[in-house]
């Protein structure tokens, strides 16, 4: 069930793919984030570097340890979010021009502890399938994070 992960090796010296996308019978975390419980929203950063497929391509981000594992799927037409885990409804978004610019970070609004896990980010067309990065999340709960300054403004972010 693995095999279809593999580039023919022929395509891959044609293409030759830079280094994200070869790692995909590993299991290394590409990253760590934290964020605290409550934030406006998360950034899981995803690049890649190598040459979209024309034909139909797809980016996916998963987290493995749910059923339905899918959090956030993109086609060239746009979100296709009907098979989404209902936990992330409204949650996620991707940049609208992703496929041009390889840049396929998923954007969690409101994370909630509930939300660590380990996500993986795949780009695939009909044929074939990569992992390009797989991220990490770590949401920490209210009492591991600084007081907030009440009703004050406060500059300790910059
Ligand atoms: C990638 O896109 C996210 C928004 O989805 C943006 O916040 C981030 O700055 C972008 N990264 C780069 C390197 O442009
Ligand atoms: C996520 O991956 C890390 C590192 O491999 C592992 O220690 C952790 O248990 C995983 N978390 C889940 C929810 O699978």
């Amino acid at each position: 069930p693995s095999s279809h992960l593999f580039l023919s090796s022929s395509l891959l010296e044609l293409i030759s793919l830079p280094v994200c996308v070869l790692t995909v019978s590993q299991h290394a975390l590409a990253g760590v984030v934290e964020v605290n419980e409550g934030e406006e929203s998360v950034l899981m950063p995803c690049y890649f570097k190598g040459m979209v497929p024309e034909d139909n391509p797809l980016v996916i981000w998963t987290r493995s340890d749910l059923n339905p594992s899918l959090i956030h799927l993109r086609r060239d037409e746009g979100d296709d979010l009907k098979d989404q885990h209902q936990g992330y409804r409204d949650q996620t978004s991707m940049r609208h021009d992703l496929l041009d610019t390889g840049n396929f970070s998923l954007t969690l609004r409101k994370p909630r502890l509930s939300d660590s896990g380990n996500y993986t980010c795949r780009l695939a067309d009909e044929r074939e399938e990569w992992r390009v990065t797989e991220v990490q999340l770590k949401v920490k709960g209210e009492q591991q994070t600084p007081p907030p300054a009440g009703g004050q403004r406060s500059n300790y972010r910059k």
